[in-house]
């Protein structure tokens, strides 16, 4: 099947196209790009119109908990690539802390399979970087690799002993794959259950302080430069984290980091509802800390937006704040918070997000996509970056609900989405 996309704004951070233009679409790959007219258009080829719409290569998504195997009541790889896919995600990674956790090249592969037969988009499975999430000792992070995992992180946790972080960075060196580490201290985290700061004193809650991630994140930082190894941070929430993430850059330490929608778009002042759909690790920070991740990602000291999508059931969410798990969804929302909250306030450019959502993920997981370069393999998004709408409960395919942003006004909502060339959403439906 063949595709044009015609008379849309291609954004493409890769080849540096910049405009309003046609995009063929054939045998799975981008065939031509060009301003309008310029595009010669074989015939039985679907014209797709997308005027006033933004084109661009597909999302990917850093830090996705698909939570299968072992907890398929929150999510599966057939439901979480379907929430991805409707939020213009053309790849995710399938993160390590699932029942049980995926430290071997059984489980590995067991994603694999499972996302072959019934994956939405492409999955990305993510290695244990410790046996069992322990700390204690490493996987076999060779094996795991070579079943097909792409990354490695204990998120969740934090690798606590120091030594083995060492050890680890120095063999994701060796196989070339990126290290996502989890930023959070849990002696000095303790039985905190929300920033601590001006709003935990109000509402007599216990407080993780900042604190808490920045030791982490200058522990991190120190270790990376010494091994010259390359670390990736996971979900920088906080003002302190950045002014060290921003240092260790201009001394050339080989780091990248991600921030979510989430931090991006609210503070701790929401924990007032003492709903616990706002508890979240890392923890919801003060506004001070909002304004300075959002500054770090406009200048380029945090480099993604990754969603870290952490499904969990009703029944775990409705208890009291201080014993429901952490974690809400995002794949859904993801885009609409970005273009609403970022690119509408001046925060970030049309460019800009598609670098944070789509080029850079790619490039620090070196994985394909990122790209609407001729020859690339076809994985587009088109969204309307006017459409206003509001996120109902009803609305979400994920199989859990737990979205802090029901009854949210956004506007920019996909329309479309392409993976390998196959139109598998159109007109914000699903294909099959
Ligand atoms: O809020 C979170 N939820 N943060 C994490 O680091 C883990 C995640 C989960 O797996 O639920
Ligand atoms: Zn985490
Ligand atoms: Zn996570």
């Amino acid at each position: 099947m063949r595709y044009c996309i015609k008379g849309g704004k291609i954004i493409d951070p890769a080849s540096g196209f910049y405009g309003i233009g046609d995009l063929l679409i054939a045998e799975g790959r981008i065939a031509a790009v060009g301003a309008s007219g310029t595009v010669t258009i074989p015939s039985d080829t679907e014209i797709i119109d997308a005027q006033g719409m933004i084109v661009c290569p597909g999302f990917i998504d850093l830090h996705t908990h698909l939570r299968e195997p072992g907890r398929e009541d929150k999510e599966t790889i057939a439901s979480g690539t379907k929430a991805a896919l409707k939020g213009g995600f053309t790849a995710v990674t399938a993160m390590a802390n699932t029942t049980p956790v995926s430290d071997n090249a059984v489980v590995i592969k067991y994603i694999l399979n499972q996302a072959q037969q019934e994956a939405a988009v492409k999955v990305y499975p993510v290695g244990a970087i410790s046996k069992g999430l322990k700390g204690e000792e490493l996987a076999e992070m060779g094996e795991v690799a070579a079943a097909g995992a792409i990354a490695f992180s204990d998120d969740g946790k934090t690798l606590m002993n120091p030594a083995l972080l060492r050890t680890a960075i120095e063999y994701a060196t060796l196989f070339d794959k990126p290290l996502l580490l989890h930023q959070e201290d849990p002696d000095l985290a303790g039985n905190g259950v929300m920033h601590e700061g001006y709003w935990s004193t109000v509402l007599g809650l216990p407080g993780i302080p900042d604190i808490a991630e920045s030791t982490i994140v200058a522990r991190d930082l120190e270790i990376a430069a010494y091994t010259k190894g390359k670390i990736h941070l996971c979900h920088i929430s906080t003002k302190r984290s950045v002014e060290l993430l921003r240092a260790a850059k201009a001394k050339g330490v080989k780091v990248t980091a991600e921030v979510t929608p989430h931090h991006l778009a609210l503070t701790d002042e929401l924990v007032q509802s003492f709903d616990s759909v706002y508890r979240v690790s890392p923890p919801l920070r003060s506004a001070e800390d909002v304004e300075a991740v959002r500054l770090a990602l406009k200048d380029g000291t945090i480099d993604i937006i990754a969603t870290d999508h952490a499904p969990h059931t009703l029944e775990e969410k409705h208890r009291e704040f201080s014993l429901a798990p952490n974690g809400m969804i995002g794949l859904e929302t993801a885009l609409g918070v970005v273009w609403t909250e970022l690119v509408k306030k001046g925060y970030l450019t049309d460019i800009q997000l598609v670098e944070a959502m789509s080029f850079k993920p790619a490039r620090i997981l070196n994985v394909p996509g990122g790209t609407l370069q001729v020859g690339a393999g076809a994985d587009v998004v088109v969204f309307d970056p006017e459409l206003e709408w509001e996120l109902k409960a009803s609305d979400i395919v994920s199989k859990s609900k737990n979205s802090p942003f029901i009854g949210r006004k956004f506007s920019g909502k996909v329309q479309h989405v392409w993976v390998d060339g196959k139109l598998k959403y159109f007109n914000e439906n699903f294909t099959e």
